[in-house]
């Protein structure tokens, strides 16, 4: 029998901690609670939304309909080589935990992307990256349930359309498809060690390891990014607000003439990618705090909630940063974190 509970308080459920709540919110434990839910009228008539971990979403109003909350758990050994294994994960389980569980078995492909906060069924949405690995390299599918017809389909790598921060979840299927799980296929041996990432490098080099073990790997990057960004049990975030824009090479040379500096990575289609922090601290933004909400003194590219922060204060820095961001350096920032209002 599943519970809906009426006028719940959403602030403890997401990283930001900003005050809003759910008309409605119902908890998924299992697929036949999903199933159910999908008859009740509460779902039936009302407008909905999917939450995992809360660690990439904005409230910037309460929400009017059904918040369902994933905490499907789970994880099996789908098939296994001397090579490699494939592990299906059920989507409520947390990402880093999962990292961890991995690492502990030697199970190697998603050791960078340690730390990272969440759930695993949010993971392929936005195809989650760090230090030099973004998690499509090791998902063989992700399955899950329309939300319209009920029926449960499975998509394959190929199908679901990963791009930097994109996939086809995050688009035409989004609030449409309840992912309940994804199939990784990791490495039982002959890793895979990347350490292309150069802050991953100067940790390892400083501990004198010249080849790294995944679980090595995988402690550096917590080292760095505890360095470098907030806690969200001690200061409300969701990681990067914005994501890093790509422009025109002939854009990108035009800027280097007044910002000889200006850091430019290659991306796809021959366009370059600008780091959005090194945009925002030049406009003057980092560290910058404006009532109870800033943006973070060691990376620009952070919004923090100090304390009692609402979503319209953090919004509304963001739309400041933006138009500065557009107006010295002609490039339209794009936010990474989903803003959830009132609409
Ligand atoms: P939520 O915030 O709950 O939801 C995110 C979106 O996915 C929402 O639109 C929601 O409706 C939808 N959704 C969630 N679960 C499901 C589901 N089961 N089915 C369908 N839709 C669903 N991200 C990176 O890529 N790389 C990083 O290095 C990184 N670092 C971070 C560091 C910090 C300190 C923080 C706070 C965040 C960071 N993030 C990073 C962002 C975030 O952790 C990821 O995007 C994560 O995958 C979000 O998971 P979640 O469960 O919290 O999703
Ligand atoms: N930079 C600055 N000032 C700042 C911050 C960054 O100048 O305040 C410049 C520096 O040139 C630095 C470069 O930006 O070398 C890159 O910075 P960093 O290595 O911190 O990475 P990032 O581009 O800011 C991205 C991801 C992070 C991910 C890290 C590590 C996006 C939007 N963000 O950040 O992902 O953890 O790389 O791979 O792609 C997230 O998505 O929430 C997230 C935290």
């Amino acid at each position: 029998m599943i519970a809906i509970e009426e006028n719940k308080d959403l602030a403890p459920l997401t990283t930001f901690g900003v005050k809003a709540t759910a008309r409605y919110f119902s908890s998924i434990t299992s697929l036949a609670g999903l199933t159910e839910l999908l008859k009740h009228p509460v779902y039936q008539n009302n407008k909905r939304l999917i939450l995992g971990g809360g660690s990439n979403v904005l409230f910037t109003s309460d929400y009017a309909g059904l918040v369902i909350q994933n905490e499907l758990k789970g994880i099996a050994i789908k098939q296994e080589t001397d090579n490699s294994i494939d592990i299906e994960v059920m989507a409520g389980e947390n990402w880093h935990n999962l990292v961890l569980y991995c690492v502990q078995h030697n199970w190697g492909g998603i050791e960078n992307l340690s730390l990272i906060p969440g759930t695993v069924g949010a993971a392929p949405i936005q195809n989650i990256g760090a230090y030099g690995v973004e998690v499509k390299e090791v998902i063989k599918s992700v399955t899950g349930v329309d939300l319209d017809t009920g029926l449960t389909k499975t998509w394959l790598n190929q199908e679901c359309d990963f791009g930097y921060r994109d996939s086809v979840f995050k688009r035409k299927l989004k609030e449409k498809f309840f992912i309940s799980s994804i199939t990784l296929t990791l490495s039982k041996k002959l890793h895979r060690i990347n350490t292309s990432y150069g802050a991953i490098n100067d940790v390892l080099k400083q501990q004198h390891i010249t080849s790294p073990t995944i679980q090595q790997v995988s402690e550096a990057v917590i080292q760095i990014r505890k360095s470098k960004l907030p806690d969200p049990t001690v200061i409300g975030n969701a990681g990067s607000f914005f994501k890093n824009p790509t422009i025109t090479p002939s854009h990108y040379q035009q800027l280097q003439k007044t910002y000889p500096d200006i850091p430019g990575y290659n991306s796809v289609n021959q366009e370059v990618k600008v780091p959005a922090g090194w945009l925002i601290e030049q406009c003057g933004w980092k560290g910058k705090r404006v009532g109870n909400v800033g943006v973070h003194t060691q990376q620009a590219l952070v919004l923090v909630n100090y304390t009692n922060g609402t979503g319209k204060e953090i919004f509304s820095l963001a739309l400041q940063i933006i138009s500065s961001v557009k107006e010295k350096f002609n490039i339209e920032l794009i936010c990474e974190v989903n803003i959830i209002g009132s609409e």
